[in-house]
């Protein structure tokens, strides 16, 4: 088999609305986030060598012959290869990742997507959104447990989605353009252990947890209407409407806090973490004229790193 180097990328996401509420099947919006990548190159290496994975960021190379059972990177090349049928190509499949680890912005998610699409076009079978989406979803489950499917969704597709759980993605039409920062905590978010949290707590106090799910799957619905409708102001006021349940749930914490208050406080039109919770990153909605202002308050406030990303243009 002969073939020249493919590369495929996939980009990283936020969850704007519905995290955690979006695991009980209430609706949740998530975006791409194109200013950060995960890059898959393949390789054609000599006869007999078969597949090596190279992760050069975090000096790891191995064998998928000899990869532990639930190494991500392994999990993704061996279900594309089930799901071709065909047997492991002589290659060297190698990633590189801008996409911060741990920070809730679909790391794991978006090399598990670049895996399978390079990795299906080298072996002349390229695959649609659909298969590549199914498969991404076995691999988050080694990360996540029980994930909802969202964030395989998100960086699968590469648009803003409508995600229900069991239902058809639906693509969201931006109305207007948003910008959003993405302050960082430098505090990794363990969503494996908060998705956990949520289920055990909503097992104890079930009626609660309801009624919090249902409060967010609400305004999830009018925070669609207001992102396609280009109301700017109602989007902040659903964002910081929905940070406040999401602290009723117990995933935030002191840091998230203390960087959504200074983004509101700095003039954003309104602020909530992003994914899991416990750390990682929080979203702001700002105005142009605001975006400066609020990046530097979120800097002072201990922000490791805020990204830029604007919905309803490329970027
Ligand atoms: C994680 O990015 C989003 C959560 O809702 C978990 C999930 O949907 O699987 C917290």
């Amino acid at each position: 088999m002969t073939f020249a180097p493919i590369q495929c990328s996939a980009p990283g996401k936020v969850i704007l609305f519905g995290e955690h509420a979006v695991v009980y099947g209430q609706p949740a919006i998530a975006v791409p986030v194109t200013q950060v990548q995960a890059t898959a190159t393949v390789e054609l290496a000599p006869p007999g060598n078969g597949l090596t994975l190279v992760a050069p960021d975090l000096e790891r190379s191995i064998s998928l012959t000899t990869a532990p059972q639930d190494d991500p990177l392994a999990v993704a090349a061996r279900l594309t290869l089930a799901h071709l049928s065909v047997p492991p190509p002589d290659a060297v499949l190698t990633i590189h990742s801008t996409i911060p680890i741990a920070g809730g912005l679909g790391s794991g998610a978006a090399t598990a997507a670049a895996v399978v699409r390079s990795l299906a076009i080298a072996l002349g079978h390229p695959l649609d959104n659909e298969s590549i989406n199914t498969i991404v979803y076995e691999v988050e489950k080694i990360h996540h447990g029980t994930p909802s499917g969202i964030d395989n969704t998100v960086v699968t597709m590469a648009q803003p989605i409508y995600f229900v759980r069991g239902r058809p993605i639906e693509l969201i039409a931006v109305g207007a353009t948003f910008t959003i920062l993405i302050g960082d905590t430098g505090v990794a978010s363990p969503t494996k252990e908060s998705v956990a949290y949520v289920r055990r707590q909503r097992e104890k106090h079930p009626a609660h947890y309801d009624a919090l799910c249902d409060q967010i799957g609400d305004l999830v619905v009018e925070a669609r209407q207001a992102i396609e409708a280009g109301d700017p102001d109602t989007l902040g006021k659903l964002m910081d409407e929905n940070h406040r349940l999401l602290i009723e749930m117990g995933v935030s914490s002191p840091d998230l806090n203390r960087l959504v208050t200074a983004a509101r406080t700095s003039g954003a039109l309104g602020a909530k973490l992003s994914g899991g919770g416990w750390g990682g990153n929080m979203i702001a909605l700002v105005e142009e004229a605001t975006i400066k202002r609020v990046t530097r308050a979120l800097t002072k406030q201990g922000a490791q790193r805020v990204i830029a990303t604007r919905l309803g243009t490329i970027s």
